[in-house]
């Protein structure tokens, strides 16, 4: 029989990370692969281990920290986590609500993805950023399948405005103050873990994504359910597969991922601080 989850089940989880951290995050934010270096930023950090945490989930991507970081950024306190989940690694898409779940529990006023996605518009470099302005999800089921927990949000829900748009607004601007080329575009969601096919990326394209990826819409979802104003942002660090003959694959992610880690570290800190 397949685990129910229940709103204790989640605040089992929220109730261990309060008990340490004392005090209602503003902000929190998910680093995406090979963008852990952001935390390096947090002061005064209280550092928390996935495993320790009663009910959560562990990492097992290896460029993934696996840790729940507490402490300021810009003056603004902030909850992070380094080292993020994914459906390829064999949770079941419920499992996957668990760190907005844990974020909206401890009072997040609101949540920052980030992500690593292959760039699908034609017009993308690697290494620009991509403000997600709305996604595609095909693949799946949705993480809000199973019975629906009333105290976080209702069985049917709206999702016109699930990346909000005065973070989005915010967000272009900081990008760009921090050097970085910046679109705003669609991101599409495939559960990986290959790559995809060049078939399955023109498909894409006539759809109208811009960028793809293995994350970051699950979560979203959970934050659009639970109405935790959000915000996604892409680090495009590869064309997707067949736009150049290059091949794909996760080493090149992170050397990418590295050449924009500064400015991009400035952008994300830029926004804490503004909003
Ligand atoms: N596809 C899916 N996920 C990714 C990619 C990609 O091309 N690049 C980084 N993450």
């Amino acid at each position: 029989m397949k685990h129910e989850y229940t709103f204790d089940y989640f605040k089992k989880s929220a109730d261990y990370v309060r008990n340490i951290i004392g005090e209602e995050p503003d902000a929190a934010l998910i680093l995406g692969s090979c963008l852990g270096g952001f935390s390096e930023r947090i002061q005064s950090p209280v550092e928390i281990d996935y495993k320790d945490i009663p009910n959560f989930l562990t990492s097992t991507v290896q460029s993934h920290a696996g840790k729940l970081i507490y402490g300021t950024v810009a003056g603004k306190k902030v909850i992070c986590m380094s080292g993020r989940f994914h459906y390829y690694e064999g949770y079941d898409f419920e499992q996957l609500t668990a760190p907005i779940r844990l974020f909206k529990l401890l009072g997040a006023k609101y949540t920052i993805i980030t992500n690593a996605a292959g760039g699908v518009n034609t017009s993308y470099k690697p290494g620009d950023i991509m403000i997600i302005s709305d996604h595609l999800k095909l693949t799946g089921a949705s993480p809000l399948c199973g019975k629906n927990i009333e105290e976080f949000g209702p069985r049917f829900f709206d999702v016109t405005d699930m990346y909000t748009a005065s973070l989005r607004k915010i967000a272009f601007g900081c990008a760009e103050n921090s050097g970085l080329t910046v679109h705003e575009g669609v991101y599409m969601y495939f559960t990986g873990p290959q790559f995809e096919t060049p078939a399955e990326i023109r498909a894409a394209r006539i759809l109208g994504a811009d960028a793809v990826g293995m994350s970051t819409v699950t979560e979203a979802l959970t934050a659009a359910h639970c109405s935790m104003p959000l915000l996604g942002i892409s680090v495009i660090t590869n064309m997707a597969a067949g736009v150049t003959s290059e091949k794909i694959s996760h080493d090149e992610v992170g050397v990418v991922a590295e050449t924009v880690s500064g400015r991009f570290g400035d952008c994300i800190e830029k926004i804490i601080s503004a909003v």
